[in-house]
């Protein structure tokens, strides 16, 4: 059944990959200047890093930790996302691994990366437990968990009989949707589950400057840290 629903979900990110990435293709990573600025606002520009991007869809993030010279690879289930990344790599001459595998079950050995950041991958995941579980394995001691999300503290109505039809958002993967349990989820719920990960000085920093599709969903950022 899990492994039925995780089918259902991957093949709406490999399906809707070009519509997903249609921004970045169009107008390329020099358009996401206020992440940049984010990530220059948490992270100190020496020493270099080993990033982890998980769930990197077309590959935003990986790019901009490259663009600042940490050494970064970029993970994700879809193929169709991550030949895109790759797109966006060659075209803005910025070399970044990208690599296929499950944010929930990863292959690196323990204690790889100094960071890792998951940037709206989260509440994609059957079990976003075990995918910290696996996030917090493969920092180094004192290494970092960066997770940006959605704040869903009001919680909105959902209407799955509305685009049953779309070739992306078909039923069954409103069905799977459904099944998410971090689909909405608050920044609470995302801070004890790092913590329940064994990660320390979690906290949480709402995101304002950034422009949100979602307006009355604003971003934040969950951080943690390995003991
Ligand atoms: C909403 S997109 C976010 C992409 C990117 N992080 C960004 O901020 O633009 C979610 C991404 O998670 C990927 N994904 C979904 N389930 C995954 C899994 N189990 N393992 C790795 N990637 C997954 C999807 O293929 C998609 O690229």
């Amino acid at each position: 059944m899990e492994a039925n629903i995780k089918g259902i979900l991957a093949k709406r990110w490999e399906v809707g990959a070009e519509h997903y990435a249609k921004g970045i293709k169009n107008k390329g990573i020099n358009q996401y200047d206020e992440w940049l600025e984010l990530i220059q606002d948490l992270v100190p520009n020496e020493p270099k890093l080993h990033v982890l991007d998980v769930g990197t869809g077309p590959g935003i993030m990986a790019l901009l930790f490259s663009k600042l010279g940490h050494k970064t690879t970029g993970l994700d289930l879809s193929e169709s996302m991550l030949n895109i990344a790759r797109e966006n790599a060659q075209t803005s001459n910025i070399d970044c691994e990208f690599i296929q595998g499950d944010a929930e079950d990863l292959s690196f050995e323990d204690e790889s990366f100094d960071l890792v950041v998951n940037r709206l991958n989260l509440w994609t995941l059957p079990n976003p437990g075990r995918g910290v579980y696996h996030w917090a394995r493969v920092l180094k001691p004192q290494g970092k968990l960066y997770i940006i999300a959605n704040d869903y503290e009001t919680p909105i109505p959902e209407d799955p009989a509305a685009r049953e039809n779309d070739e992306i958002f078909t039923k069954e993967y409103y069905e799977s949707f459904a099944s998410l349990p971090f689909r909405h989820a608050t920044a609470a719920q995302i801070k004890a589950l790092l913590e329940a990960a064994g990660l320390v000085n979690v906290d949480v920093t709402p995101i304002h400057n950034i422009e949100n599709k979602k307006r009355d969903v604003p971003f934040c950022i969950i951080t943690g840290e390995k003991n």
